[in-house]
């Protein structure tokens, strides 16, 4: 069986969950379900970043001992997912053991092969990215992420040789046209490497009892970031290494570099796989175009829209509006808009008429494709969203499927089914010809809005719910009463 290894940022338990946050594990989740759907062996991680300095501040900042500060902050992260339907396979949190197990171990690896060694560093630092910043990247001495002054950070600690892979990144990138995707982050990054020198990095920092210790020598825990990279690989215990390496890093533009230059000479160093794409989603912006912020006030809190709206509303929304290659902004209006017309009317009515017409003239039977010719095909479409798919495209995947939905509203507008009471192989031709069309739309729809799948599929009774149910003819449909899958919110 074909796998497919997919996982999110891990995110820093600082505070609540973002938008951001739901956005990425709601986009992954869909991938996840999509090619589950397709029949591969699917595995999703998720998780937190809890090692950084960070967290120490933040924790002070709350009063709070450390690790109870992450503890109870980590809780809002499952919640999302849970409320937000994000089914991921494994959580990791970077504080667990297994974690520092497998950083230890990597770290003595590229030790031994002398690529680690101890020095001094001066240089701009960001607290917020836990980052350093060269002069060319940060010419102004602010933070290009956070536009705040940068620190100066004098440090004495471990160094990793990454000067010593720029030409194989380099050549790497090359020959990986799609490693980063999308192919503006790919030219980005690799015209960076092409004009700057790679510098050693800093991969400790001094002891403040907090993250993961270097080994044999406890005066330094590891560089977060440094750690943090390795979760993707560290969640894997012995069993589920075959899913190594990842088929696809999902991030936000931010955190590109490390994904798409530090870590793959991390695992080079180590020499393990590479991880086939790094794929980089765009920001989600308040309403306005700006980036949320509380002194704003534009932020918008995705727990508070999943209490307002049903979950794959929320979901649909942040799938088909926010491009998949570029920022987008969020509307609540918006969101609201679409879930009355997209939803309801052009996906929930058309069910809904459609059902209840055949139980009314055909009353409670088995309706399968005896007597019936094909008028529907959805095999361009799937082709067409699969596509999409594959070139991390999930917004046109999901237009795909609405196309499709409009054309068959148009096809019960035109064939008027109604009209054909009286001669009942015409009508169940129609209603045939519907339903295998509402199925397969529903089949593809069970990546994104996997709730409302699920309730369209029993009301339709289909007797099949593989992918063979693409197939004009495979599945027969017993129908159940529905309700109303989105019923209609006041603006
Ligand atoms: N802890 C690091 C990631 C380490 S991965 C080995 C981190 N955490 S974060 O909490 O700041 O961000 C987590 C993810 O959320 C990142 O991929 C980031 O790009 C993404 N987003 C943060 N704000 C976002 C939006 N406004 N919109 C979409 N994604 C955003 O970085």
């Amino acid at each position: 069986m074909t796998k497919f290894y997919c996982t999110t940022a891990i995110d820093y338990p600082n505070g609540r969950p973002h938008i951001g946050h739901a956005y990425e594990k709601i986009i992954t989740d869909s991938y996840n379900r999509w090619y589950k759907l397709l029949g591969y062996q699917t595995h999703y991680l998720t998780g937190t970043d809890e090692n950084g300095q960070k967290l120490i501040e933040s924790a002070k900042a709350a009063g709070k001992d450390t690790q109870n500060y992450v503890d109870e902050n980590v809780v809002f992260f499952k919640e999302l997912c849970e409320k937000a339907d994000v089914k991921y396979d494994d959580f990791i949190r970077t504080t667990e053991k297994r974690h520092h197990d497998v950083c230890h171990e990597l770290w003595k690896k590229i030790e031994d092969k002398g690529l680690i060694h101890h020095g001094h560093y001066s240089g701009k630092y960001c607290l917020s990215c836990e980052s350093f910043y060269t002069e060319s990247q940060a010419p102004d001495g602010n933070c290009p992420e956070h536009h705040k002054p940068l620190d100066i950070k004098e440090e004495e600690g471990f160094f990793f040789k990454l000067s010593s892979f720029q030409s194989w990144i380099i050549d790497y990138l090359k020959a990986n046209p799609t490693f980063i995707t999308p192919k503006t982050k790919y030219n980005e990054i690799l015209s960076r490497l092409e004009g700057d020198d790679l510098m050693d990095l800093s991969i400790s920092r001094p002891n403040q009892g907090w993250g993961v210790e270097v080994p044999g020598n406890n005066k330094f825990v590891m560089y977060t970031w440094f750690d943090a990279l390795i979760n993707y690989y560290s969640a894997l215990n012995e069993s589920q290494r075959e899913f190594w390496p990842a088929d696809m890093h999902v991030i936000g533009k931010d955190i590109l570099w490390f994904h798409s230059v530090i870590w793959p000479c991390i695992l080079k160093a180590c020499d393990l796989p590479l991880p086939k794409q790094v794929y980089v989603h765009g920001m989600v912006l308040a309403e306005d175009g700006k980036k949320m912020s509380k002194s704003l006030g534009n932020v918008v809190d995705p727990m508070d829209m999943l209490a307002k709206y049903p979950c794959d509303t929320f979901r649909y929304y942040l799938i088909r509006n926010i491009s998949a290659s570029s920022d987008g902004k969020f509307s609540e209006a918006e969101l609201v808009s679409k879930h009355n017309t997209e939803l309801g009317n052009d996906y929930g009515n058309l069910l809904m008429r459609v059902i209840k017409l055949s139980m009314k003239t055909l009353g409670d039977v088995n309706i399968d494709a005896t007597d019936v010719t094909q008028e529907i095909d959805c095999s361009e479409t799937f082709k067409k969203a699969k596509s999409f798919m594959d070139e991390r495209e999930h917004n046109k995947a999901i237009e795909t499927i609405w196309e499709f939905i409009y054309s068959l509203n148009q096809y019960v507008n035109d064939k008027e089914p109604w009209k054909h009471k009286e001669d009942l192989k015409q009508f169940k031709h129609i209603v045939y010809n519907c339903l295998y069309g509402m199925q397969a739309v529903t089949f593809m729809l069970q990546a994104f809005m996997p709730t409302t799948a699920a309730s369209a599929l029993t009301f339709i009774g289909s007797s099949l719910n593989t992918i063979d149910s693409l197939e004009f003819g495979k599945a027969s449909f017993k129908l159940t009463e529905p309700v109303a899958l989105f019923p209609k919110i006041e603006a």
